[in-house]
């Protein structure tokens, strides 16, 4: 039995929703009286904030718990309580208490419970909650009070979607909507915790919906809020994608011209088998659309190579679909087969070699785009919000609408908003001089 902790650590991993419940679970430890300490091998208990999407973050996972059980030993005599969190948390749960003999399990819609499970452990209890009470966890958070220049929002939560190789809709759980009141609450909070930006986060963000009111209904009352001068969201899927959402980019200045929107493949034949719901061709006119509405638009986007059954001929297509876009960024990834998910039992798995060389020229092809869309926003001016210091004297770091770190020499302060000339593409920032405003 371990006594009641003084101290925390909490390390999230994976998406940036787990980014948002691991700073979340921190104010809820604080407001419990524990302390944060940045030495995880110093503290009391340490959170893993664990991601389920991809085979590795699941072992990462268990060699990190042994790293921590270690390191702790050796540093500081201690044998911390371990709270497994986020999706590995909510699909192996019991397989890990088994295999890594850890204190607390808890999932993702069951944080708000952390303070009690703790005190079972403390107590020599089984503490293991992977509830998903719908919603309820948002009412019990204490109020935010703390945050950088940018800040993160959950909206909704959970997947319908059920594409063939994810997790998500098993971890997660069922799309659902946070109501809109707690939501502007929230942003009000981050905005006077010293948020200037606030990017809204979903599984599915443009899917979110409160008795008919979408996300750019949500985002016009956001726009009304003192001090919040930019928004964004993630991620969305191509099937939620309404009418009134494209508008706003066209229509809302506060609203970042920046859009991740997954495609995954840019063939409709792999689509179909990862039931995408939507086909090359519908993905490519949507983009017709936003782009009509916003010229200047970045576009990200998720691929997986090697999905059960690609062909050679399958994966050029998404080479030529992205040659046809011209993505600003993107994430790429090899397939890896989740238990329990249909993709995982398909015929036709891809042998690693072929994943490995295929990923290699999808992320060359898009090195080539993400470095032409760099390059081309040189000569612009825009604005940029200072979010940290760089590494040279009188160097500030911050964000350009569409979403590129700047460096730049200036005497802004972090939160700033600054305008700036974007005068050279590195490989991955631009550099920025600032307009000084002359006097009249
Ligand atoms: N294998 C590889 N990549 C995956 N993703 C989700 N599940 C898998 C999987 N089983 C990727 C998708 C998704 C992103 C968050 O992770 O591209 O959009
Ligand atoms: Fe997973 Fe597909 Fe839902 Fe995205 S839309 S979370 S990839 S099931």
């Amino acid at each position: 039995m371990k006594s009641a902790p003084k101290t925390f650590h909490v390390k999230s991993f994976g998406c940036q929703m787990n980014v948002y419940d691991g700073e979340r679970m921190a104010e809820l430890m604080a407001a419990n009286g524990l302390t944060h300490t940045d030495d995880a091998s110093a503290a009391d208990l340490v959170v893993l904030n664990t991601c389920h999407i991809r085979e590795r973050a699941t072992e990462k996972v268990y060699s990190d718990i042994g790293r921590i059980r270690k390191e702790a030993r050796r540093d500081h005599g201690n044998d911390p309580m371990i709270a497994i969190a986020g999706c590995v948390a909510q699909a192996e749960g019991a397989e890990i208490v088994a295999r890594a003999k850890i204190d607390i399990v808890v999932g993702p819609q069951a944080y708000h419970n952390l303070p009690a499970l703790v005190g079972q452990a403390a107590r020599g209890e089984a503490a293991l909650d992977t509830d998903m009470p719908v919603l309820s966890k948002f009412g019990q958070l204490p109020a935010r009070r703390k945050v950088g220049p940018s800040a993160f929002l959950t909206v909704q939560e959970g997947c319908d979607k059920f594409c063939t190789y994810c997790v998500v809709p098993y971890t997660r759980g069922a799309e659902v909507s946070r109501p809109f009141a707690g939501i502007v609450d929230e942003a009000r909070a981050l905005v006077d915790a010293g948020a200037r930006e606030i990017t809204l986060l979903g599984q599915n963000v443009n899917a979110w919906d409160d008795g008919g009111r979408g996300l750019h209904d949500l985002i016009a009352d956001l726009d009304r809020i003192p001090g919040l001068a930019r928004i964004r969201y993630t991620t969305s899927h191509p099937n939620d994608m309404r009418d009134g959402l494209i508008r706003a980019h066209a229509e809302v200045e506060a609203l970042m011209p920046f859009l991740h929107l997954p495609v995954q493949s840019g063939s409709s034949r792999i689509l179909k088998a990862m039931n995408r719901s939507h086909t090359r061709d519908s993905y490519l006119r949507l983009l017709d659309r936003v782009r009509a509405a916003r010229p200047d638009i970045a576009l990200s986007g998720d691929f997986i190579v090697g999905f059960p059954g690609e062909t050679e001929q399958d994966f050029e297509d998404t080479l030529s679909l992205v040659a046809e876009v011209g993505y600003a960024q993107a994430y790429s990834f090899k397939y890896s087969p989740r238990p329990g998910t249909p993709a995982a039992d398909m015929p036709d798995q891809i042998a690693p070699e072929i994943m490995d060389e295929r990923l290699q020229r999808l992320q060359a092809a898009l090195n080539r785009d993400q470095q032409a869309f760099n390059a081309h926003t040189v000569g612009r001016t825009c604005d940029v919000l200072i979010e940290r210091r760089g590494k040279l004297p009188g160097q500030m770091l911050g964000k350009s609408p569409w979403l590129q770190s700047v460096h730049l020499l200036t005497d802004a302060a972090i939160g700033d908003i600054v305008t700036v000339d974007l005068t050279r593409a590195d490989p991955n920032s631009m550099a920025g001089v600032e307009r000084v405003a002359v006097a009249a």
